[in-house]
């Protein structure tokens, strides 16, 4: 099984839940839900926290943070060391995000991207392998 973790505000909570029903019709995933758990005003750095120390504590392979416009949650997200949140709009940015980034962490805009775009994006995601090489070399740079 791969455990994935997901989590959002309310500005990503629909989209949210498209991810996470998306993802449970696959066997191949164990879906923890980090909230929120329904539309009421919540504070997307207290989600993105929990999402992040989640992914880094090892239990969760990959995790995808949804707020309005993305931006909160990729900001906050990215300020763990080792989390690398990838702000993504299109299946381009998806792909390279993993194959370039080895991103752990996909960040979209509840209020941005629809639904039927972004359950390919977590497909691309999910599913797309770290090129390494230089690139993990650029990594590697990150942190220093
Ligand atoms: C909430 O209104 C909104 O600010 C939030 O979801 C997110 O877009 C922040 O970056």
């Amino acid at each position: 099984m791969r455990n994935i973790i997901v989590g959002s505000d309310h500005g990503g909570f629909d989209l949210k839940e498209e991810c996470r029903l998306f993802l449970l019709k696959d066997t191949a995933y164990n879906v923890f839900d980090q909230g929120v758990y329904d539309k009421k005003s919540a504070d997307y750095p207290d989600i993105a926290k929990k999402v992040s120390l989640a992914i880094l504590s090892g239990e969760y392979e990959k995790g995808i943070l949804i707020c309005g416009s993305g931006i909160g949650m990729s900001i906050t997200a990215n300020r763990f060391k080792g989390i690398r949140a990838a702000l993504c709009h299109d299946l381009y940015t998806a792909r390279l995000s993993r194959q370039h980034n080895d991103a752990n962490i996909l960040v979209m805009g509840g209020r941005v991207t629809g639904a039927g775009l972004a359950m390919e994006m977590v497909e691309i995601f999910l599913n797309t392998e770290f090129e390494g090489a230089r690139h993990k070399r650029r990594i590697d740079m990150i942190d220093c």
